[in-house]
């Protein structure tokens, strides 16, 4: 998704702008563009297609320097990825503006823009947004009220960043639906869509709320709120160092991200669990009496964390016996659902800014659910800022697109929400001692599934040039199969399906031959016997297996039959964690072997904030 980044500074901007869209490029982009104001007060704005590379390179075929300005990578919705449309946009007497987010209303103010005499150099919404702001300028004869006067005006979502010729010693900021900080610095200060783009400058950060418009000037820091009354928002300190967003070593983000699973998901139980007990504090002050009135969940969310949620379904099903339901939020919130009584609301996400989870939160907020709960990787967005009750996953920021050691680490929340839902509704401290004792063995399982890397690696030579894929799991390892399936087509894009194996004979054993290989996910549970049967199948249509079998499987290699043997002891509870992590790396080296952009899959975006 779009990204934006601005400085107003007394030394040279462009190289922390540039920097800034840099730490960006993970959230998905088509094209970049900076305006800043030179030395002698005029605007010069760069635009390029492609990557933030090519927008370096045309500075430094056009030197652009100054002490003010903004910049953006945009992620095409209104009108295709050109230069023209790639942002900034600017209107008359120097005004530039970068924006995220989608203007619903903007057919109708561009007619009224047009009829005023205004001409138009772009589709997009935001140019709309840009003209607006002169308009209104006109009249106010203030940039900061004009933006106020603009941003009532509009519908839908934004996140805006605005700088004007005449005034060179302010950036004017707005916030609707889409994330803004304000990085704060020793005389001077900057702008961003998260704090990753800042770290290399700033640590301390000002989170806007919605509907706040702010004024940024070198010194000093003035916000309103959305009813126009000056609003105190506080500093706040983040932990993450400014490496924590590079590569190292590794190749690609992703490579990097999948060997960090076991620390990531070791440091979403530290003093959460301890003595074998699960601290259930760490939800929230809240959070016991809400689990012991909890008598039904309802799990909301998109894409991986999606999947995570319909692993969780079985387990709190199973092991916490509470109903549970499990939606995609961009078709749960346009349904109207029956909300049974005491019935806790969780939203799943990895950035906790995704438009339709959010969107989802806020109506089932007025929907009389018990509670909400968000497990959320970013502690300071707009999903965690609404939630009554939070865990968060310590993953660290995660750059590739796609997501691997945000969803393990949300299976481990959601383990420890298990844990939390049992204590009250039956399980005694000895059960709970076990399945405590079950999450903390998860790293290390972890950590030696990793040593397959080199068999996954042989054996993605044999996917490599597949068209399609199936990939077969059963219970709570059929999301898991969903998510193998998911990584495969995101960043290979080789189109792969999950079914739960026993569906098969309905459909989908048709497309089986010698050139559909099919995946399949086998811990040793009680399902292993009919998935065998499945596996038969399959077989006797002469379609080529590849398991990942727990050890005491009885499963052996054979004509057309590949084993991968996995570790030992993976118990129910840990099956879904430990079995994604070959299907992340099998995914992971059919790209490399098919030339893909691991990190930054075509059409794709990191953060999805609209809807
Ligand atoms: C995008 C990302 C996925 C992610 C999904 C939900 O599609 O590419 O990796 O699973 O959004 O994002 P969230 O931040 O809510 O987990």
């Amino acid at each position: 998704m779009c990204g934006i980044v601005g400085a107003i500074a007394d030394r040279n901007i462009v190289p922390i702008l540039i920097e800034g869209l840099r730490r960006l490029e993970y959230r998905g982009y088509d094209s970049a563009g900076v305006a800043v104001l030179n030395s002698s007060g005029h605007l010069r704005r760069l635009r390029t297609v492609g990557k933030v590379k090519m927008l370096q390179d045309a500075i430094v075929e056009t030197p652009t320097d100054g002490q003010l300005g903004i910049a953006h990578t945009r992620w095409a919705t209104h009108g295709v990825p050109s230069e023209r449309n790639a942002h900034p946009h600017i209107s008359r007497d120097g005004i530039a503006i970068v924006h995220n987010g989608i203007i619903e209303n903007h057919e109708e103010l561009r007619e009224e823009l047009t009829s005023l005499g205004y001409t138009f150099t772009s589709e997009t919404d935001t140019e709309v947004i840009a003209h607006r702001i002169h308009h209104h300028k006109q009249k106010l004869g203030d940039i900061f009220r004009a933006v106020r006067a603009t941003v009532a005006e509009l519908e839908g979502a934004y996140a805006l960043a605005v700088v004007s010729e005449d005034s060179p010693d302010r950036i004017i900021l707005a916030r609707a639906g889409c994330p803004v900080v304000i990085g704060v610095g020793n005389n001077e200060n900057f702008v961003a869509s998260d704090v990753s783009a800042l770290l290399p400058v700033t640590r301390k950060f000002i989170f806007l709320d919605e509907g706040d418009v702010a004024e940024i000037r070198r010194q000093d820091v003035r916000v309103l709120d959305a009813e126009g009354n000056t609003a105190h928002r506080e500093v706040r300190e983040s932990a993450l160092s400014a490496d924590a967003a590079e590569k190292g070593d590794y190749p690609h983000f992703m490579l990097k991200e999948i060997f960090e699973q076991p620390r990531a998901v070791a440091q979403t139980l530290e003093e959460r669990v301890a003595g074998g007990k699960l601290l259930e504090a760490a939800f929230g002050p809240l959070a016991t009496e809400i689990f012991r009135r909890t008598e039904a969940v309802q799990i909301v969310a998109c894409g991986t964390s999606y999947h995570a949620g319909a692993v969780a379904k079985y387990y709190i099903e199973q092991i916490a016996r509470l109903p549970c339901w499990v939606e995609i939020a961009s078709e749960y919130r346009y349904r109207n659902p029956v909300v049974p009584k005491n019935t806790l609301f969780v939203t799943i996400s990895q950035s906790g800014e995704t438009a339709d989870t959010l969107a989802a939160l806020r109506m089932a907020k007025q929907s009389g659910y018990l509670s909400s709960l968000s497990i959320c990787n970013v502690p300071e967005s707009s999903l965690v800022r609404e939630s009554e009750l939070v865990l968060l996953t310590r993953a660290g920021p995660e750059i590739g697109v796609a997501s691997t050691k945000a969803f393990t680490t949300q299976l481990t929340a959601l383990g420890m929400l298990v844990v939390a839902l049992a204590k009250h509704h039956g399980a005694d401290a000895e059960r709970e001692r076990g399945l405590v004792q079950r999450l903390i063995e998860i790293p290390g399982l972890i950590e030696k599934t990793l040593h397959l890397e080199p068999t996954i690696k042989e054996l993605a030579k044999r996917f490599a040039d597949k068209h399609h894929a199936l990939f077969l799991g059963r219970g709570q390892m059929h999301p898991i199969a969903m998510e193998g399936a998911l990584k495969l087509k995101e960043i290979s894009y080789i189109h792969a399906e999950a079914y739960a194996a026993g569906e098969l004979k309905h459909g989908p054993l048709a497309l089986v031959d010698a050139d559909m290989p099919v995946i399949t996910v086998a811990p040793n549970n009680d399902l292993l016997e009919k998935l065998k049967s499945n596996l038969q199948e399959v077989r006797a249509r002469g379609g080529e297996l590849y398991v990942f079998a727990d050890p005491d499987s009885g499963m052996q290699s054979s004509d057309g039959v590949t084993i991968i043997t996995m570790p030992k002891h993976v118990s129910h509870f840990q099956a879904a964690a430990v079995y994604s992590i070959p299907l992340q790396l099998l995914s992971y080296h059919c790209a490399i072997l098919r030339g893909t952009d691991v990190d930054q899959p075509r059409n794709l975006a990191k953060s999805v904030t609209v809807e």
